[in-house]
């Protein structure tokens, strides 16, 4: 079988929950499993794509130092002038700016003084950008999920290994304040061995239905008629799988999925928009609630929830559980075992401040008041990108791999083929290709 080939078979065993094997490494590819690139005094940036979450990276980027804003990319000028605008007011210059058709971007990647590329455009566009960027010679760096196929996974993992590139999906809630003290606290030992986690993404955004010609609704709602499953699961996935060293110790080894009905879209399209309008006319399947069950290697059990549908508050779980107590998230409440702090084990403390005084990230530490200042997702936007620019700065290996791109979205298309099946059983290929058992933990660093 030729490689596409054997990635088509593995896409189709998935679906049917046959023992999926890693597709052999081609000789001119290499594990980038803690990979440092040569250090670099500044950063030189170029972004595709520059709607809502674009302009936010811009805004982060320009607050930065040892960052240039090289070249921005999108196929609308007003957005481009935004950002351009919002440079040359921050760093006075004006980025370069790309526009014309959607593959306009390579003209981007052509560039002789782009360093790395963050893509934050639709989801479609992750994979052929994330790949092309790889093969250009530059550092990608993707927004979630990284990709929606396992085909698409594969081919992240192999540019990224065959460019010896950093090819990060920007996860920023592992960078939130609390997931970073979770952290902290699962690598003190707090918890014990972990046992369990909970993670989710459920978030009312129904609202994004009245983008119709441009804008994140427009592109997003058409995968509400595409696939049921957990269209985007890496917030909620992302810090459970750093807290259990998820590649690095550990791996998904199956899961098993199971959705609710899909009704609130239709509902909301019918109390919103004349009867003879598309979002009317369209068949929703992504049903409300998707409830997806992972099984690691070491035996750990985990839920992801997805819901962007419900009427209901915003959730991402963050629950994580081992043999000596239990944090949760949303709201953030720990109960441990006696010896381990404020002590009781039966009863949730609620109050965090003396948690967060004793056991804040050095991170959070180190960058807390930028984060403020930028405000982004209650910070985590600025922490995560200074802490990609320190470590690109420094020639430091990325707090996320390809491997977990890889290994976080690809919960996504096989919740998919689970729930089409009754729920049966599904393996997660092991985008590490064994390495997972011998790289080096995710450690608590400071600056
Ligand atoms: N991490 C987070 O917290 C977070 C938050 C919001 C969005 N996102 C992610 O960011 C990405 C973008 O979402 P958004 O809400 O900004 O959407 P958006 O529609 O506001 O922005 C996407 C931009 O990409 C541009 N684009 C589309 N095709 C292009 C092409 N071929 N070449 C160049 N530009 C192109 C569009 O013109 C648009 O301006 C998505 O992957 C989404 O999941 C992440």
């Amino acid at each position: 079988m030729t490689r596409l080939d054997r990635r088509q078979f593995l896409i189709g065993a998935a679906a049917t929950g046959a023992i999926v094997a890693a597709p052999a490494r081609a000789a001119t590819q290499r594990s980038v499993a803690g990979l440092k690139a040569a250090p670099m005094d500044s950063v030189r940036f170029g972004i595709i794509g520059v709607g809502d979450r674009g302009y936010e990276h811009v805004r982060s980027l320009a607050m930065l130092d040892g960052v240039q804003i090289v070249a921005l990319c999108d196929l609308y000028e007003d957005l481009l002038e935004k950002s351009a605008s919002h440079v040359e007011a921050e760093r006075g210059y004006r980025p370069a700016l790309v526009h014309g058709d959607e593959h306009a971007y390579r003209t981007l990647l052509d560039r002789g003084d782009i360093d790395a590329v963050l893509i934050a455009t639709p989801w479609e566009w992750h994979v052929p950008m994330g790949v092309e960027t790889l093969a250009s010679g530059k550092h990608a760096f993707i927004e979630v999920p990284a990709a929606q196929t396992i085909e698409g996974c594969w081919a992240l993992v192999d540019a990224a290994e065959a460019a010896q590139k950093h090819c990060m999906m920007l996860e920023n809630c592992c960078y939130g304040r609390t997931e970073l003290m979770v952290l902290n606290m699962v690598r003190q030992g707090l918890f014990g061995d972990l046992t369990h986690g909970e993670g989710a993404y459920i978030h009312d955004l129904r609202w994004q239905m009245k983008d119709i010609k441009r804008g994140t609704g427009s592109w997003r709602t058409p995968w509400h008629t595409r696939r049921d499953g957990n269209l985007y699961p890496t917030h909620g996935l992302g810090p459970i799988a750093q807290y259990m060293n998820i590649n690095r110790g550990d791996r998904f080894d199956y899961l098993t999925s199971i959705s609710s009905p899909a009704l609130g879209r239709a509902a909301y399209a019918r109390a919103s928009f004349a009867p003879d309008h598309a979002r009317n006319k369209a068949a929703y399947v992504t049903g409300d609630m998707n409830t997806s069950l992972i099984k690691t290697k070491l035996g750990r059990s985990i839920m992801v929830q997805h819901d962007t549908t419900t009427a209901r508050p915003y959730s991402r779980l963050n629950l994580v559980q081992g043999t000596k107590g239990i944090f949760a998230g949303f709201p953030d409440r720990i109960a441990l075992g006696a010896g381990a702090g404020p002590d009781s084990h039966t009863e949730w403390q609620h109050d965090m401040e003396p948690w967060f005084d004793r056991y804040d990230h050095p991170l959070w530490r180190a960058s807390a008041e930028l984060a403020a200042r930028h405000g982004g997702h209650g910070g985590m936007d600025m922490v995560m990108m200074w802490r990609l620019v320190s470590c690109l700065r420094a020639g430091e290996a990325l707090d996320q791999s390809v491997y977990d791109a890889a290994a976080w979205s690809a919960i996504g298309p096989l919740s998919a083929a689970s729930v089409a099946n009754r729920s049966t059983s599904i393996d997660v290929p092991d985008f590490t290709r064994g390495g997972w058992q011998s790289a080096e933990p995710l450690g608590v660093v400071g600056v």
